[in-house]
């Protein structure tokens, strides 16, 4: 039994949106077909998937029918946060959309799934990006501190939104924790942030993430271990659609 994660499919089976890295950079060439075939040769039935974010760029559920049937038919058990992009999920009717999937898809928010004794975490985060002012040289001279205020109100409420994860969970008895978020833990000024102190206070050994797409934006944020944690980022295009294993 192994758990996987990837994110960020933009599956658009009946969607014409697309995003500009998919219409120019060949690692999006039948991604779709690209990812089924890893999955079956990766994923067996008795693991886990978790799928964190930007799972479609339909602008509602009937619009994502489609591409959530896509999902229900990869193999394992899948688990889904939300993404920036995902237009279809409103945070306050998860419900309705598990009672929906049920059993075939969780939508993970303000909860959290077991996976052996572990209790997986997750929430779409957020993280400031910009508008950055650069110099010539490319260097940030500084930035939009208008969205910055608005950035940080976004931060704390799915702050919020991640400490009653972790709360229920340890509630229910669980200590070991994997965290996952859509944004990058970290902006791209910042070292730490409320996500990686939220990661260190539960104890988190992972903390997963994805958003992050085209080479120059791969190394937004924290990769590898830091501050007794480790950081993998997941987005599909950097993992070039291979679904990469989080735990045995
Ligand atoms: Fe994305
Ligand atoms: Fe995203």
């Amino acid at each position: 039994m192994s758990l996987y994660a990837i994110g960020d499919l933009h599956l658009h089976y009946q969607s014409e949106l697309k995003a500009p890295g998919q219409l120019h950079d060949r690692v999006w060439k039948n991604h779709e077909e690209k990812f089924r075939k890893n999955c079956l040769k990766a994923v067996a039935e008795e693991d886990t998937l978790v799928l964190a974010g930007d799972h479609s760029w339909g602008r509602n559920l009937a619009a994502c029918e489609l591409d959530l049937k896509y999902i229900c038919d990869l193999p394992g058990k899948k688990i889904l946060t939300r993404g920036n992009h995902d237009m279809f999920w409103d945070a306050s009717k998860t419900k309705q959309l598990n009672e929906l999937y049920q059993p075939r898809l969780t939508f993970l928010q303000d909860s959290y799934a077991s996976y052996r004794d572990y209790a997986l975490v997750g929430t779409k985060g957020f993280t400031f990006e910009g508008p950055f002012y650069l110099d010539r040289r490319g260097r940030i001279m500084g930035w939009d501190e208008e969205a910055e205020v608005h950035a940080v109100k976004l931060v704390e409420r799915e702050l919020q939104r991640l400490r009653k994860s972790f709360e229920l969970a340890r509630t229910d008895g669980y200590r070991k924790f994997i965290m996952f978020l859509h944004y990058p833990p970290t902006n791209i000024l910042e070292e730490r942030s409320g996500f990686t102190d939220m990661a260190e206070e539960y104890g988190a050994e992972q903390v997963i993430y994805a958003h992050c797409h085209g080479e120059s934006r791969f190394h937004d944020s924290i990769h590898g271990e830091y501050r007794g944690r480790v950081y993998r980022l997941v987005s599909g295009d950097f993992l070039r659609w291979k679904p990469l294993k989080i735990l045995d």
